[in-house]
């Protein structure tokens, strides 16, 4: 194998059959290694490896009670982490229904843990996350490594994940050895976490699979736990600050939005483009000249060009990473409509804004 040239972009590299095969040598050396999927950037480690997990938890400063998701190459994988004799039948049922319909895909299932799997991967809970990205790259990497890589977003804990090679270096470069440069996620918010250990399947974490969809083919799912309720912190994911750009963010709803004013050192995300040019329009129409507008207007986003929920989920971490560096004194965002991936943004913005 060629050894790998020294990268123009620090510790970026991209992918190709060396890079991924050097990257799953690092992993399997306990090393961790951060590598594209089609939802966020992850930050991976071996999950077999009790010491590459510590390194994960250290290097994104995540509190130990947050546990991993694993990530798998094929769904045969799921038995060597995953017990799903310990399922009620009906769930067992389910279960094989989600794989064989949404895997590979942006669905983490939370199922009984083997004791195999070091307890630190699931902070000690009898269970585990696992998920098979649909990404080449992702899959390849697990496939060349050790088959079940743990990895959380590429992202210190609480801050916006990444959905570029650039957000995870500016963030963690300095601690980890190579991040795989696979372009932009195509998603860009993270898998929808769904729990089969209880009764009723549940969603801890709306995502990148609307719950519709997983309804459609399984059948009612129950309301997650809020913050303060009990079985909350089994998923520590539902922390009510979370997903937060370094910028104060403001959640408002449409007509809020529409009735705001235009004030050069905050910054404006509207859902779509025909809401946010029917402000412009109004804010800077010549009957209505708002105090401060000459005209900087490169505080001022739209999500989704025509009301799109899955592109305006694949710009929001891309667009808040942005707006997080323009310096501005605070960030407007206009609520998404509730269905299809709007449950994620949504979810992620109230996080955000908390
Ligand atoms: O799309 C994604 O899921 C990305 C990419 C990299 O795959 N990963 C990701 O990981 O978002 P992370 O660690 O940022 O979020 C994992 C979520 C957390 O909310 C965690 O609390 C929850 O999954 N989780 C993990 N294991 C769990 C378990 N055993 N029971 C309940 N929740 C669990
Ligand atoms: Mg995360």
């Amino acid at each position: 194998m060629k050894v790998l040239e020294a990268s123009p972009h620090g510790v970026i590299y991209r992918v190709d059959e060396d890079t991924l095969r050097k990257a799953a040598e690092l992993l399997c050396a306990g090393e961790l290694v951060a590598f594209p999927t089609e939802t966020v950037y992850g930050l991976g480690g071996d999950a077999f490896n009790a010491a590459a997990l510590a390194k994960i938890f250290d290097v994104k400063k995540r509190p130990r009670f947050d546990p991993l998701i694993v990530h798998i190459a094929e769904t045969g994988s799921l038995d060597r982490l995953g017990d799903l004799s310990l399922l009620e039948k009906a769930n067992r049922e389910k279960a094989a229904l989600l794989t064989g319909r949404f895997w590979p895909g942006p669905l983490t299932l939370i199922l009984p843990r083997r004791p195999e799997v070091p307890a630190l991967l699931s902070s000690g809970l009898p269970t585990v996350a696992l998920r098979f990205p649909s990404h080449p790259a992702a899959q390849k990497l697990i496939t060349y490594s050790t088959g079940a890589v743990a990895a959380p977003s590429a992202n210190s804990f609480g801050r916006l994940s990444p959905t570029r090679p650039e957000h995870v270096e500016a963030d963690l470069g300095g601690s980890i050895a190579m991040i795989l440069d696979g372009g932009p996620c195509r998603v860009g918010v993270e898998s929808t976490v769904l729990d089969l250990t209880g009764e009723l399947p549940r969603i801890l974490r709306p995502g990148g699979l609307p719950r519709e969809e997983i309804e459609a083919l399984i059948g009612k799912t129950a309301q997650a736990p809020r913050e303060g309720e009990a079985g909350a912190r089994l998923s520590p994911g539902m922390l009510k600050s979370h997903y937060a750009p370094r910028t104060t963010l403001i959640l408002h709803t449409g007509k809020e939005m529409a009735e705001l004013p235009f004030r050069q050192n905050e910054a404006y995300l509207f859902f779509d483009r025909p809401s946010m040019e029917s402000w412009l329009a109004e804010t800077f129409s010549a009957q209505n000249p708002p105090a401060d507008n000459d005209g900087d207007r490169e505080g001022i986003f739209y999500l989704s060009e025509n009301g799109d929920t899955v592109e305006a989920a694949g710009r929001l971490f891309e667009i808040l990473h942005h707006v997080d560096g323009l310096g501005k004194t605070c960030i407007h965002a206009e609520e998404a409509p509730p269905g299809g991936l709007g449950a994620a943004i949504n979810d992620r913005l109230i996080r955000a804004a908390a």
